[in-house]
Order: structure tokens, then C-alpha cells, then sequence
């Protein structure tokens, strides 16, 4: 399928998109709920959590490049009767998630990057130690909190979203998402 042409993609969504969706979508939700731990976490054992943190958090900023070029590539928008406003509503809301996706991760590692010490990740490898950059430092640490609820409410609103769609407009919206609604809406 890859290289398709506009007119050959289908109504539905080639797999991989729902696919990345899917993945990411648990990852971001896992990257949240470690973040919260962690914050409750005694100092002393605060450096194994954030290893995984990052670890997810990392996988996340990974696996979005090929998700985009799957999104761009290989689906479309739904066919939608929706009001212009909602529709482009809709859109800003798909790309303010994207930002924060890839902005949650970067701030992470140049926080992380700038701290001053050596950062094992979950044993696997470490990250790269730029030194004691405090303005930086600071500065990504707040950022990447300042995203945090917007990625939240975001997220809420998306769910209710997807779930008004199926529920009240009985459209193919969350179907093209969930292959297994499929039967029921086409
Ligand atoms: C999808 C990706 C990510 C999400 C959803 C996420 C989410 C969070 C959350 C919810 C917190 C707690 C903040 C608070 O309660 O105020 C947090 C803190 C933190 N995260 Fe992430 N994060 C992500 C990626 C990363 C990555 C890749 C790194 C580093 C490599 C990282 C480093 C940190 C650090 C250092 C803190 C502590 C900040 C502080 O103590 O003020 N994060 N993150
Ligand atoms: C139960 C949870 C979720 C449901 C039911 C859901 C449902 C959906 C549906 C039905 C679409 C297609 C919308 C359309 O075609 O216009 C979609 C797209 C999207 N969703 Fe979700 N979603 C969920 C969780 C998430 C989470 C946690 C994130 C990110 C943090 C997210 C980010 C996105 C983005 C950026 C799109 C745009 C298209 C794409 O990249 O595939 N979703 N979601």
C-alpha cells in the first residue's frame, strides 16, 4: 500500500494508522501515569522510575515520525456532515495533541540532558550529559509540566469526542479506529 495514491486509499484507514494510534495512545497514558508516580517518589529511588518514564517517553517521540507519514500517506479525513467549524475545531484539537506529543518528549530529554549528571535509561543506555545548563534546565522542566494538563484536557475532550460520534451520530468516526465496529456501521 505504500506510495498509494490519493484516490487509492480507502474509506477505512490503512491498519497501521489505527495501529500507531492504538500504541501510542498507551504509551502516552503510561508516560502520564509514571510521571505522576514519580512525583510522589522519594528522592532516592526517583532515578529507576524516571528511567522508565523517559524510556516510554522516548518510544513515544520514536514511533510519531512514521505514525505522521502513515496519517499523511495513507488515510484521510472522515466524510463528514460536521458544521465547517467543528470540522476545523476537530483539526486544531488533532494538532495541538501532535505538538505536545513530540513537545512532551523533547523537553523531557533537554531537561534531562542539562541537569548535570549521567542518566541511565531503565539500564539500557544512558543519555548524553551537556552539563549543569540551569536556565535550560528550568526552562524545559516548565514547559514540558505546562503541557502536561493541556494534554490532558485535550485527551478528555478527544474521547468525548470520538465517543458523541459513535453514540449520537452513529457515524464511522470511532469505526475507522476500531475495526471491529466495522459491520455494524457499513
Ligand atoms: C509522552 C511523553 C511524556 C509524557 C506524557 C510525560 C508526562 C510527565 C508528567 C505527567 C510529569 C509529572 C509532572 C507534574 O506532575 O507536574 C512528568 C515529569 C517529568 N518528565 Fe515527563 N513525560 C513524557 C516524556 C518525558 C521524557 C522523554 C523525559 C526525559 C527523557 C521526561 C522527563 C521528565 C522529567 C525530568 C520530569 C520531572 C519534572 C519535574 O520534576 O518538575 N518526560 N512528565
Ligand atoms: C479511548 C481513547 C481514545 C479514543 C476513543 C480515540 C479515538 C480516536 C478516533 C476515532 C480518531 C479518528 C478521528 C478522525 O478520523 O477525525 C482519533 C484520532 C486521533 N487521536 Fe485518538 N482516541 C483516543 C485516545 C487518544 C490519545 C490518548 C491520544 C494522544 C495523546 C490521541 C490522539 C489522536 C490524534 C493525534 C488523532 C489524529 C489522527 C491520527 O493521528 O491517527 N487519541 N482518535
Amino acid at each position: 500500500m505504500s506510495g498509494a495514491s490519493e484516490t487509492q486509499i480507502s474509506r477505512w484507514p490503512h491498519w497501521s494508522v489505527p495501529a500507531f494510534h492504538w500504541i501510542m495512545a498507551v504509551l502516552m497514558v503510561a508516560a502520564f501515569t509514571i510521571g505522576q508516580i514519580m512525583e510522589d517518589t522519594p528522592r532516592d529511588q526517583r532515578l529507576e522510575i524516571m528511567g522508565y518514564h523517559a524510556l516510554v517517553g522516548i518510544s513515544v517521540l520514536v514511533l510519531f515520525f512514521p505514525r505522521i507519514w502513515a496519517v499523511a500517506r495513507l488515510s484521510r479525513p472522515h466524510e463528514t456532515d460536521d458544521p465547517r467549524i467543528i470540522r476545523i475545531l476537530a483539526r486544531v484539537a488533532h494538532g495541538i495533541l501532535y505538538l505536545v506529543m513530540v513537545g512532551l518528549p523533547i523537553t523531557g530529554l533537554i531537561a534531562m540532558t542539562t541537569i548535570g549528571r549521567n542518566f541511565p535509561v531503565a539500564g539500557l543506555f544512558e543519555l548524553p550529559n551537556f552539563g549543569r545548563i540551569e536556565w535550560l534546565h528550568e526552562a524545559a522542566e516548565d514547559v514540558h509540566e505546562f503541557f502536561v494538563p493541556i494534554l490532558v484536557s485535550l485527551v478528555v475532550l478527544h474521547v468525548v469526542a470520538a465517543l458523541w460520534h459513535h453514540i449520537m451520530r452513529h457515524d464511522d468516526v470511532l469505526a475507522r479506529y476500531v475495526p471491529w465496529l466495522r459491520n455494524r456501521s457499513s
